[in-house]
């Protein structure tokens, strides 16, 4: 279907949502969706995004915007991307690939998640230039200097290091839906069989697997997939990350700040750039919103690093707001996940199109060209 119908149909993501959530099973939807705890923070994420106001600059003249942005030496066409999704092969089959391919033709990023349905040798190529590894710390030496290695092989230009799931939370949701357990049962065989469109494809594409991490699993013979995540992926520390800096000669960024003083201590390593994030608020229900972070944090260390944000973004106007409070460019999870899950196929390249229009709506009505405009839509600064 032509992508102005599909619009027509979704204009945004939450209509998406909702065919979304109809049809993949149930414990694929709780696992995309959920929080933790009461979920606070989800809902905080999206209060607090949607109280950032801007200021129109009508009188400034029609702006025609320019999203091209240029982020550790290399140009993007928008600047933002998607956010790595650990086992998006689950939301639906071939999800990966799907992804990386519709980021390579917008010009977009794609980082591909250490807990991806698809290893880096299968998506490295796909995504090209644009393609970043999401690496998790490692318990184990040799597992993450092989994985940082096999990353630089299959052609990833940026490795982002995920500090912020020293544990595993407990999404209550998701526990619920009967995803904590390794093994599926009747209930998730009877999840999967009320979504038969789902069920065909995953028939055609094999059941979803953590590829990239299967053959670390396998030298610790008996040891089961929960148990192994829970003991050996996560806890980070100030050598841990001085350790993959020195291994990693590219650009390197550290995902998962919402401290002032963690940001300083990633320029003090030597880090290329932060990711300013909750996690999506699926880690710590208390933890303040990403956007009130980014207030916080991108003031106190403009200039001497790269910022990024996510956590929420779900349009081109959270984008804008976040451009807005000092982020050098975004990232969205769900809002791409949802994309696919939805349409399948033709899901990456529509939500990526939904958001660059979006964005340059917005852009518009602020009488903005460039995103470093932005910030003069503040409503204190205007
Ligand atoms: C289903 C799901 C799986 C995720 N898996 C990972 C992961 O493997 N690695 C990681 O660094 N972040 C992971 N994240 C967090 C995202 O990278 C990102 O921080 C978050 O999704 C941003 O919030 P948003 O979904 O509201 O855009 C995951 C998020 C979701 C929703």
């Amino acid at each position: 279907m032509e992508i102005s119908r599909i619009l027509d149909r979704y204009p945004s993501i939450p209509y998406l949502r909702e065919k979304a959530r109809r049809r993949v099973p149930h414990f694929a939807w709780e696992y995309l969706d959920s929080g933790t705890g009461l979920e606070k923070a989800v809902s905080r994420n999206r209060d607090r995004l949607d109280q950032v106001c801007l200021t129109p600059r009508f009188t400034r003249g029609y702006a025609a915007p320019e999203l091209k942005t240029s982020l550790f030496g290399r140009d993007y066409a928008a600047p933002f991307g998607m956010a790595p999704v650990g086992a998006t092969g689950m939301m639906w089959p071939g999800g990966e690939q799907v992804l990386a391919r519709a980021a390579r033709e917008h010009g977009l990023a794609y980082c591909l998640s250490t807990v991806a349905c698809e290893t880096p040798e299968t998506i490295g190529p796909i995504a090209g230039p644009n393609g970043w590894f999401q690496l998790y710390p490692f318990d184990d030496a040799e597992a993450e200097t092989d994985l940082i290695d096999r990353a630089e092989r299959a052609g990833f230009e940026v490795l982002v290091v995920t500090v912020d799931v020293p544990v595993s939370s407990t999404r209550e949701r998701q526990r619920r839906a009967g995803l904590s357990r390794d093994k599926g049962g009747l209930s998730r065989l009877a999840q999967v069989l009320a979504r038969p469109e789902w069920a065909l494809a995953t028939a055609r594409h094999g059941a979803p697997r953590f590829k990239t991490i299967e053959p670390y699993l396998a030298k610790e013979q008996g040891v089961a997939l929960s148990e192994y995540v829970a003991k050996r992926i996560g806890r980070i520390d100030h050598d841990h990350l001085a350790s993959i800096r020195e291994r990693w000669k590219g650009p390197l960024v550290v995902k998962g700040i919402l401290a002032q003083e963690d940001a300083e201590d990633c320029i003090k390593l030597g880090m290329d750039g932060i990711v300013v994030s909750n996690h999506g608020a699926r880690q710590f229900d208390a933890a303040p919103a990403s956007i009130d972070a980014l207030a916080r944090v991108a003031p106190a260390v403009r200039g001497k690093i790269t910022v990024l944000f996510d956590s929420g973004v779900e349009s081109g106007l959270d984008i804008v707001r976040a451009l807005a409070l000092g982020a050098d460019f975004v990232l969205s999870g769900r809002s791409f996940i949802v994309g696919i899950a939805a349409l399948g196929e033709a899901g990456g390249d529509v939500v990526a199109h939904m958001l660059k229009t979006d964005l340059e709506n917005n852009m518009i009505q602020l009488g903005c060209s460039r995103p470093g405009e932005l910030a003069s839509c503040l409503p204190q600064r205007a």
